[in-house]
């Protein structure tokens, strides 16, 4: 079968559905990156070190503290624009900061935005829809909530994906029940929202093979089931067939965490794919953690427990 690197690496198609700049090939960019050329996109990814033994041209270098920026002759014909690089909380965007003008010259269909459903804030365990308040706080959401109004602003055709848990092959609780490193939390009524990967993925190439006037500004990307990090921790463990570590009271917890993970704990919300599985028609791939943890453990067979 032809592997994510064939795809990428196998140069450019004859004649491409668009040129696709992804800027910031992470975990996500990557696979859409890969998904991307397998539908006849020409590629063009960064990272700030691009993979060793890379091809230029389809790698470019690109990092915001470092001020290394692609030449203009690197982005020609780009059609298509996919941003995965967070905010570095210096107000506004990164990538804008430092591309504006150069990606304001191309001739642009289209500019995918990763965002996060953090912007939401906590509701207590309330269903949000694209319409819901992003009331201002300081740090991490703040700073995405003015990443977000830079793209907004920058008048290009952008598409905001706002994201929950992202998860999928190799970020899984797998991994920490494998090396004995999971904590087993709980804290009643709180639930988290997840989306696997290529349920992004999917989801982005479904906006994509709308009409242009179709594809909303705001969509959120997520599964149909928040559940609690206790209740997914035991269908991990069941299907590794490993013990579930001790329970912890989140109460009695909360004070050695870390301040990241207090605010993720602070929120509690249930986001709503309404939009984009009702009204734009898209099917989840993995509609809950459950066929999704199933997938990227029959993916990942072969891994020694423990
Ligand atoms: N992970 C989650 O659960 C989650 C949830 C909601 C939203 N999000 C957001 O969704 C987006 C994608 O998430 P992900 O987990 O796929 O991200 P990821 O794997 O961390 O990838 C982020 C990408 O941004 C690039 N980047 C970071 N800082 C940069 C800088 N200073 N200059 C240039 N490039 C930089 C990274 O470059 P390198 O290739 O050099 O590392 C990487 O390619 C991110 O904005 C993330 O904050 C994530």
């Amino acid at each position: 079968m032809e592997s994510d690197t064939d795809v990428l690496t196998a140069g450019s198609p004859v004649n491409p559905v668009g040129r696709l700049l992804v800027v910031g090939a992470g975990y996500t960019g990557r696979r859409l990156a890969a998904a991307a050329a397998r539908q006849g996109f020409e590629v063009v990814q960064t990272s700030r070190r691009p993979p060793s033994g890379a091809t230029p041209g389809p790698w470019l270098r690109f990092d915001t503290q470092g001020g290394v920026i692609p030449e203009p002759a690197d982005l020609q014909r780009i059609t298509h624009l996919f941003v995965s690089v967070p905010p570095d909380g210096q107000g506004g965007d990164p990538v804008l900061r430092l591309l504006e003008s150069r990606l304001g010259a191309l001739p642009l269909v289209w500019a995918g935005y990763l965002s996060t459903t953090g912007v939401y804030g906590d509701t207590a365990g309330a269903w949000v829809d694209e319409s819901a308040p992003t009331p201002a706080r300081p740090g991490r959401s703040q700073a995405r909530l003015e990443a977000e109004q830079a793209w907004l602003a920058s008048g290009l055709p952008l598409q905001i994906f706002r994201l929950p848990a992202i998860y999928g092959p190799g970020r899984t609780p797998f991994e920490a029940l494998r090396s004995g490193t999971s904590r087993l939390i709980h804290k009643p009524g709180q639930v988290f929202s997840r989306v696997h990967v290529d349920d992004i993925v999917g989801a982005v190439l479904h906006c994509l093979a709308l009409p242009a006037e179709r594809r909303p500004t705001l969509l959120n990307v997520a599964d149909d089931e928040p559940s609690s990090s206790s209740e997914t921790l035991a269908y991990a463990a069941h299907l590794l067939g490993c013990p579930l570590p001790p329970l912890e009271r989140f109460s009695s917890i909360e004070a050695s965490l870390s301040p990241m993970a207090r605010s993720f704990w602070q929120e509690n919300r249930r986001v709503s794919n309404r939009r984009l599985c009702r009204e734009l028609g898209y099917r989840l791939r993995y509609p809950s953690y459950r066929e999704g943890y199933r997938d990227c453990l029959s993916s990942s067979k072969g891994e020694p427990l423990g």
